[in-house]
């Protein structure tokens, strides 16, 4: 793109601002940013600024709405859920998704999320090694490979490859390891206008796990699934090493039911824990987000006691690939949220704001529920599959999270007689044991 052109686009689009500095640019800088320029999606700018009229008001999920269904599976159908889901990776139709493109930051690490140590007594054994290990120990409990697609981003692809690297890929193969960096789009100030962040940047922020979908489709990892005869995709997010990685009983209750998109809920710790709900409009669902739910609404309570709103997602879902192939080329609904965003003043000097004054945009993946034409909802036992790092002290934290992974490995001892004391930690790798069954076949095999 030249100078020109690049001109000509932006003030069509009422972005000539963005060129105000271009004659105190170099040649590296001035190229750098015609790069940034041509890479707009200016449709998808449209449509933000579209939506900053909405900037302030309130987001609350009004009242149109009622708990959605949740299945519960009883002994037989739990068999032949398990059998469907364990011919489905027999035949090698069941690939992993993983959304990681942030940052430990909250957690007080440098470096991508997925790579912070979790071991409770191999200490760096990232939340990267949990997650991979699981999909080694699939391939080798039913003979074909899973493949593996990891989402990244530009912030965080580098060091989560190379934490790959330096750690083996965790026993993977690296041609079934397939990372793939999710968008960035610009912000925009109240005006609807893009906002430089030095004199020849555009600043630029990720698109949001909704951006999954087109970064799927840009990348060519639909294409790859699609090529590996890929049926199923099992999804989670990177916080969660309970994670039942491709749950046999979960993707074969979905593909059985010829679902599109099936979650897995669990019930709230409480009636404010800041999960998702997934919630029936009519005749089509949705999630709606804790931010958006009244104090009344979160806490109103059934005739029997329990909370009308019990089940939360825990972002752990499994979507056939045929839904993922038509959702892909959509435009899916915009969530903006006022931010601190660092700018260039007139005088060219950068100012990092101590307000917010600008708006970040982002895509959520579970907005494709309402194209859903068959979803479904499975109830499951969070002690034993969901216990997320998101903060770094209190609930949902590096201890509980090592003190709820130990629990879990406990009761899989005690399902086969053996008392392990509490106090004594415990650890175990994946790739060997998968689940409580394996551990009565397969033995012990310490260190
Ligand atoms: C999320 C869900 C919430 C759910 C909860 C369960 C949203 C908006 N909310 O909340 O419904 O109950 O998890 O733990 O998702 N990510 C990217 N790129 C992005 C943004 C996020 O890859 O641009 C990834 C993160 O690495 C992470 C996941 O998406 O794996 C979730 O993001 P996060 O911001 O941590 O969501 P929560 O607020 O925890």
């Amino acid at each position: 793109m030249t100078y020109d052109e690049a001109k000509k686009t932006l003030e069509a689009a009422g972005q000539g601002h963005v060129l105000r500095f271009w004659d105190k640019l170099d040649e590296t800088a001035r190229a750098a940013l015609l790069a940034q320029i041509e890479a707009l999606d200016f449709a998808a700018i449209a449509r933000m600024q579209g939506i900053l009229a909405d900037a302030g008001k309130p987001v609350n999920a009004g009242s149109d709405f009622e708990p959605a269904p949740v299945a519960e599976l009883g002994e037989v159908a739990h068999a032949s859920a398990v059998a469907k889901g364990e011919a489905l990776l027999r035949e090698g139709k069941v690939a992993v998704l993983l959304v990681a493109g942030g940052q430990g930051s909250r957690l007080g690490y440098e470096g991508p999320k997925g790579a912070y140590p979790i071991g409770p007594v191999t200490e760096e054994h990232s939340l990267f090694w949990y997650h991979t290990r699981k999909l080694v120990g699939l391939a080798k409990t039913y003979g074909a490979t899973v493949p593996f697609y990891i989402m990244t981003s530009e912030t965080n692809d580098a060091a989560t490859r190379a934490h790959f690297e330096a750690n083996g890929w965790f026993g993977m193969d690296p041609a079934d390891v397939c990372f793939f960096i999710q968008g960035m789009w610009p912000a925009l100030d109240p005006q609807g206008k893009i906002i430089l962040d030095t004199p020849g940047h555009i600043f630029m922020s990720p698109d949001g796990h909704g951006g999954t979908l087109a970064a799927l489709d840009r990348s060519g990892a639909l294409a790859d699934m699609a090529r590996r005869g890929i049926e199923q995709v099992f999804f989670f997010q990177v916080d969660n090493p309970m994670v039942e990685v491709a749950d046999p009983a979960f993707i074969g209750f979905h593909a059985s039911q010829h679902a599109d998109m099936t979650l897995k809920v669990c019930l709230k710790r409480d009636a404010h824990e800041g999960m998702g709900v997934v919630v029936r409009r009519g005749d089509h669902f949705a999630m709606v987000e804790y931010s958006e739910l009244t104090d009344e609404q979160m806490e109103r309570i059934n005739p029997d006691g329990t909370l009308w709103l019990r089940y939360g997602s825990p972002a752990i879902h499994v979507f056939s690939y045929d839904f993922l192939r038509r959702e892909a080329d959509k435009d899916m609904p915009l969530h903006l949220a006022h931010k601190k965003i660092p700018y260039v003043n007139d005088a060219g000097e950068i100012v990092k704001p101590s307000a917010p004054n600008g708006y970040k945009f982002e895509k959520f993946i579970f907005d494709v529920m309402p194209n859903a034409k068959t979803l479904l909802n499975l109830a499951f036992d969070r002690t034993q599959e969901f216990s997320p790092v998101k903060n770094a002290e209190g609930n949902d934290s590096p201890a509980t999270v090592r003190r709820d992974l130990q629990a879990k490995w406990r009761g899989w001892f005690a399902k086969n007689g053996i008392d392990i004391p509490d106090d004594m930690p415990i650890e175990i790798d994946p790739a060997y044991i998968l689940n409580a069954d394996q551990l009565r076949t397969k033995g012990l095999r310490i260190g």
